[in-house]
């Protein structure tokens, strides 16, 4: 593993075992034994977008792992005055160990790839998001005992969480069923892909404007914001397209009576989901948000300690 920008680019092998390292570190931090595994290293954090959870959880893993992390806005650095991606990379690459970005254009993480002598992390694009579908698999293992099999839900916007989910299902080989407007489905590069990777793992995908029969039979449930960053300007066009793909009781009760429920937050209550099932006993959504850190974790050790032995 060189770096991680989809899902997509893990083979089902690769996937599970960074999911298993992940427990393992989760089980090492809760134990409060020290792994400064990545001790003396840096890794560069380019935002140009908000962000909560992954920028905690990237740099608070890079503390624990005994490295140290940096913020890095576009708002702040050359990038966003015009600076190309190329030479950025080319000069992050003589100071850092690894670089995460967040950012609006695909594009610019794989020319950030191509461009470096350093492992990228893709926190975050237009189209896809690894590093939430990584918590996401590792939070539902972690309910279910398992994954292989089981059938997630996703209702709303075929954005860039549905389209890394979508991938993540099928390496995992789940069945994964997403219900969106038309319009509003997952991108087609993604969908060609995942079906690809569902055909050899076994698992099925499900593309249907119609909620209730996406979540018939769901062990797990989830959704995201009906307007994404970059988006904001819509925002009065969408909600009343989205408004029947709400995840509230009535849709929750059609899932499995087990089903948890996920969300990669933040969550818009009211809207893409209800406070009672947000706040609800299925909810899982806490766990899922920790989950980023150790998760996230064991794609910074695969990139840059791979062997490295934990305590
Ligand atoms: N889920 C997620 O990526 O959250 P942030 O936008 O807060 O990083
Ligand atoms: N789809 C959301 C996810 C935020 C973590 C967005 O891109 O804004």
């Amino acid at each position: 593993m060189k770096h991680l920008i989809s899902i997509g680019d893990l083979s089902p092998e690769q996937l599970e075992t960074l999911l298993d390292l992940a427990d393992r570190l989760k089980a090492v931090a809760k134990a409060g034994i020290p792994h400064p595994l990545l001790k003396g290293k840096t890794l560069g954090m380019i935002f140009a977008k908000s962000s909560t959870r992954t920028r905690i959880s990237f740099e608070v893993g890079m503390v624990q792992l005994g490295g140290h992390a940096l913020f890095l806005s576009t708002q702040d650095i050359q990038l966003g005055r015009g600076e190309t991606v190329a030479d950025t990379a080319r000069v992050m690459s003589r100071y850092l160990d690894c670089l995460m970005i967040r950012t609006f254009d695909h594009q610019d993480v794989l020319d950030l790839a191509r461009y470096s002598s350093i492992p990228i992390i893709n926190g975050l694009t237009d189209l896809l998001h690894p590093c939430q579908a990584l918590a996401d698999l590792m939070t539902i293992r972690e309910h279910k005992g398992h994954l292989r099999g089981l059938k997630l839900a996703y209702l709303g916007d075929g954005n860039n969480v549905a389209n890394s989910l979508l991938l993540a299902c099928a390496k995992a080989g789940m069945d994964i069923a997403i219900a969106s407007p038309t319009g509003y489905t997952c991108n087609p590069v993604c969908i060609a892909q995942g079906r690809e990777i569902a055909r050899t793992q076994g698992g099925s995908i499900l593309l249907t404007d119609d909620p209730f029969a996406a979540v018939a039979g769901a062990d797990a449930v989830y959704t995201d914001t009906w307007v994404s960053m970059g988006q904001e300007s819509e925002k009065a066009l969408r909600l009343p397209i989205f408004s029947p793909y709400q995840v509230n009781d009535a849709m929750m009760a059609a899932a499995k009576p087990e089903a948890i429920f996920l969300h990669c937050l933040p969550a818009y209550r009211g809207l893409e989901v209800t406070e009672s099932v947000i706040d609800g006993p299925n909810s899982v959504i806490f766990d899922e948000a920790e989950n980023r850190l150790h998760a996230q974790k064991a794609v910074l050790l695969t990139l840059l300690a791979p062997g490295a032995e934990l305590p």
